[in-house]
């Protein structure tokens, strides 16, 4: 079984191949920079692939160019907190190409291989922040709302391929580890029910079951990896 990963030279998408991996799947890893790529994919011991998601071109002859594709998670994604008052276009629109075009594209040309599999499986990666009305996230909380809009559909149109998604909450990863240094993190650790932010592994674990066997009756959900966060805080 062959599963891709976007994003997969770090934090959510890194973990996802490796737990992939553990569970006897080939991974290949798709991320637009080009060490970090290197290195992931080396340290794994897996097929990697240099490439932006937006990019039209170069995601449609790679995937044309795969013999073969079970499973496909759309990792890849980028915020930039911003208020719309002093918010830039050209970020915002940055955001909402990698996040939902991106997601898009990867999907339309994986799913002629998907189409060939027997188990054929997306887990789509969104964030808690498309549910709690966050002040100053920019378009992310929005490209993440499309994001699940866009699971729920595709699990409608693209069945008997099984369409998901995670909504992780708070995640310690190299693109967010900034925000829990020091007191931040110990406060950031405190809002949540179960006492603690999350861990890659955590998401991890949760997107390999969306592809596993266990799954093949779960489509069009979108699971919460939060600690509990979404439901509310212990912190008036
Ligand atoms: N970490 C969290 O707390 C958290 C919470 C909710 C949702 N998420 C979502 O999880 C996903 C992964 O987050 P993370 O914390 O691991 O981020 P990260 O920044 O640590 O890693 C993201 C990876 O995606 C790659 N990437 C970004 N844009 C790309 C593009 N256009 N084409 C190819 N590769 C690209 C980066 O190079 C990087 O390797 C994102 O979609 C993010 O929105 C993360």
């Amino acid at each position: 079984m062959h599963a891709l990963v976007t994003g997969g030279a770090q934090g959510l998408g890194y973990a996802t191949a490796d737990s992939l991996i553990e569970n006897g799947w080939e991974v290949t890893l798709l991320d637009r920079n080009k060490d970090s790529l290197r290195n992931a994919a080396s340290t794994l011991g897996c097929n990697f692939f240099f490439a932006d998601i937006t990019d039209h071109n170069s995601i449609q002859s790679f995937f044309n160019s795969l013999p073969k594709l079970d499973a496909l998670v759309n990792n890849a994604g980028i915020w930039v907190p911003q208020h719309i008052e002093s918010m830039s276009v050209s970020d915002q629109t940055n955001v909402m190409n990698v996040n939902v075009l991106g997601t898009v594209l990867c999907t339309k040309y994986a799913l002629p291989l998907l189409r060939n599999s027997e188990q054929g499986a997306i887990v789509n990666v969104s964030s808690l922040a498309a549910q709690t009305n966050s002040p100053g996230l920019g378009l992310y909380a929005a490209s993440k709302s499309a994001i699940e809009t866009l699971t729920k559909q595709w699990a409608v149109e693209l069945a008997p391929i099984r369409v998901n998604a995670v909504a992780p909450g708070l995640i310690i990863t190299e693109g967010t580890s900034e925000n829990y240094r020091g007191e931040a993190g110990q406060l950031r650790a405190k809002a949540v029910p179960l006492g603690r932010v999350g861990q890659p592994n955590d998401v991890a674990e949760a997107i390999a079951f969306l592809l596993s066997e266990s799954a093949s009756y779960v489509s069009g959900q979108i699971i919460s990896i939060d600690g509990g966060l979404g439901a509310g805080s212990p912190q008036r």
